[in-house]
């Protein structure tokens, strides 16, 4: 097996073929796609034909899998695996609630939040639906020097939804709240992969910065979601079925779109990937 690498852009993106995901790989294959994974935070791989234990198989090359946090959308023979599909989305006027439809970074309120979250897609609407995703190490070099040093010793406790949520989240009973945890993040990470910094925000999650009045902590948080979120820091990945798309979530924000036909239907397998205690860049 030879893997071949396309470079979406330099350092971001990458489309990786010459691999059959629901075959064994090597070790030596493995150590290879986590290096592509650390250095281009996404990596997608087209036209895979994966059963539920096979995608398993296929995410475990990145790591131990991770528990699914909304146990309601799981597939009943196998709840490692999420289910993301329009069957469960609720409408408003006609139009569907996705989930995660504004840039944002997979349960970043977990104290040890996931290294990767992967999809697979087995049913895509002819136009729209799109994952977008956002270079958060880049975003973080192209700072001025004056907010990097004024951001550097930050940190915000990321709760389950954020008292100013620009969307909301999907809504839980007092007592699997209480279940749910919340945690003291870094603005600025240390990539655990590659030792680069990057911005670490979820507008969705992020209950102001510690140390800081409310207005001022979350002024200064949407005037770095604003940069981080800024068109040339995308890679917008239109879905074809039998694409697995994994991603960094230490090195990039994603957001889905609910732009399609609502009577289409969207599904997709996901999976997580554990990871480790998030430390500041400093
Ligand atoms: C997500 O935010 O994990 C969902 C991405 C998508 O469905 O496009």
């Amino acid at each position: 097996m030879t893997l071949i690498i396309h470079p979406i852009r330099k350092d971001f993106g990458a489309e990786i073929s010459g691999i059959d995901l629901s075959e064994s790989t090597t070790t030596a294959t493995k150590q290879r796609l986590n290096a592509l994974l650390a250095q281009y935070a996404v990596l997608v791989f087209r036209k895979q034909t994966l059963t539920p234990p096979q995608f398993m198989g296929a995410a475990e090359i990145f790591g131990e899998l991770m528990d699914q946090q909304l146990k309601k959308y799981v597939l009943p023979d196998y709840p490692m695996v999420g289910c993301n599909s329009t069957d469960d989305l609720p409408r408003k006027n006609g139009k569907l609630q996705v989930r995660g439809e504004n840039y944002h970074t997979d349960h970043s309120n977990d104290r040890c939040p996931p290294k990767a979250t992967t999809l697979h897609a087995l049913q895509i609407p002819p136009t729209g639906g799109d994952t977008q995703f956002v270079d958060v190490r880049q975003a973080y070099d192209d700072l001025p020097e004056a907010l990097k040093e004024t951001i550097k010793n930050l940190k915000s406790l990321h709760v389950h939804q954020s008292s100013r949520s620009p969307r909301e989240l999907t809504k839980l009973s007092p007592e699997d709240l209480a279940k749910i945890p919340t945690a003291l993040q870094p603005i600025v990470i240390r990539h655990p992969g590659s030792g680069r910094p990057a911005l670490y925000l979820n507008t969705g999650r992020m209950e102001g910065i510690e140390g800081m009045s409310a207005d001022e902590g979350y002024a200064l948080i949407e005037n770095l979601y604003q940069r981080a979120t800024d068109a040339r820091y995308e890679y917008r990945h239109q879905w074809k079925v039998g694409d697995m798309v994994i991603w960094d979530n230490q090195a990039v924000m994603h957001q889905a779109n609910a732009d399609y036909d609502p009577e289409q239907k969207r599904f997709l397998y996901r999976l997580m990937i554990k990871g480790v205690a998030l430390t500041a860049a400093q």
